[in-house]
């Protein structure tokens, strides 16, 4: 495999997350920090030893050596964001969730398509090794038919209503910011949700910190998710099948273990171990398909993405949750 040139913009919690990631891949090289300011860029340069430092995005996106950029910034920027690296002709990885809603999302796959780009939703927990296992046991049908998923993912935020989470200009939201895991999870287990219901407690921003939902299946499965940034979760999930079930163990984003249990049979327990901090498993998959010259991952289709991004907009009519400009 050659050297992959990455460029990240936005110098905050998950940047520096990511950059601790792509440290430990050898095919990997941060090459370059974008940020709003000099100050900024130069010290998440010095920590990640870097060598371009720009104090704007956009002189990033036009570096002709960075080969993908890495966005992470608020959601509400994603859509600026991400556009303006394609148009840049840069290959991409977007933050979750990866744009406000489905039009935005619809616009950039269009883009990334017509530039034949790589684009991609940074859905890291898809890329970690249960998620391939679990994905094998459901493949077997060890389960027998799929009947139910159930999976939460809520932290208390002791912040103010200036911090993204709760600020409706940076698309505040427990449901975009936490929500989109158990939806996503929800989307590749059990697929397109043919109905929703969903129940949520307003922050007084107006942007939700709790919201409880209900999915139903063509198929007569349900699903049953929750996020909320009010109260802690066990986080994590349960695919119930009619001869027994799975249980996701530790935090859906980066579960621990899996047990899975089935009728008659004794618990069978698998452990998960991680390399570093997981967020390298995501970077590796993407420079995996730069490679081989694609411009989507087969486990985070764009297709899907847009559907996971109008789940969220259907859920946000119900709830009255609207961002500025929509
Ligand atoms: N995958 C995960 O596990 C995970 C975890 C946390 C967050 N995220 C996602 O990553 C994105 C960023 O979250 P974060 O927690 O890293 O946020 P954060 O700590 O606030 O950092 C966001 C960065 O974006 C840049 N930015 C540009 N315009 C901004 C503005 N008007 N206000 C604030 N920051 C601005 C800033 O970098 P500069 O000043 O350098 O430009 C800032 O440091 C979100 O979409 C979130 O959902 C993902």
């Amino acid at each position: 495999m050659e050297k992959y040139n990455w460029g990240i913009i936005g110098t905050g919690t998950i940047s520096n997350l990511f950059a601790e990631g792509l440290t430990t891949l050898d095919h990997a090289c941060i090459y370059a920090v974008g940020s709003r300011n000099q100050a900024t860029a130069a010290s998440f340069a010095e920590k990640w030893q870097i060598s371009q430092v720009y104090d704007s995005y956009e002189i990033l996106f036009a570096d002709p050596e960075v080969d993908v950029v890495y966005i992470g910034t608020p959601h509400n920027f994603h859509f600026q964001n991400v556009r303006d690296a394609l148009n840049a002709g840069k290959h991409v990885l977007c933050e979750k969730p990866f744009t406000l809603n489905g039009v935005e999302a619809r616009e950039l796959v269009a883009l990334a398509r017509q530039k034949n780009l790589f684009l991609m939703d940074a859905m890291w927990n898809r890329f970690q090794p249960w998620f391939q296992v679990v994905s094998d046991l459901l493949k077997e049908e060890r389960l027998g038919e799929l009947l139910h998923f159930k999976a939460d993912l809520s932290f208390r935020f002791d912040v103010g209503a200036e911090h993204r989470i709760y600020n409706r200009n940076l698309g505040g939201g427990s449901l975009l910011d936490l929500g989109v895991y158990p939806i996503a999870l929800a989307s590749a287990f059990m697929g397109k949700p043919t109905e929703i219901k969903s129940m949520a407690h307003l922050y007084h921003t107006g942007v939700d910190d709790q919201v409880s939902m209900l999915f139903g299946y063509t198929s007569g499965a349900t699903a049953e998710l929750g996020c909320s940034s009010r109260y802690l979760s066990k986080n994590n999930a349960t695919i119930h099948g009619s001869r027994g079930f799975i249980e996701i163990h530790g935090m859906i984003i980066r579960p621990e273990k899996i047990t899975i249990h089935e009728q008659g049979q004794e618990i069978v327990e698998i452990e998960m171990p991680y390399t570093s901090n997981a967020y390298q498993y995501e970077a590796q998959a993407v420079m995996e398909m730069l490679e081989q010259g694609n411009t989507e991952h087969p486990l985070m289709p764009l297709d899907e993405t847009i559907e996971i991004m109008d789940t969220m907009d259907e859920i946000r009519a119900s709830i009255r949750v609207a961002y500025p400009g929509e």
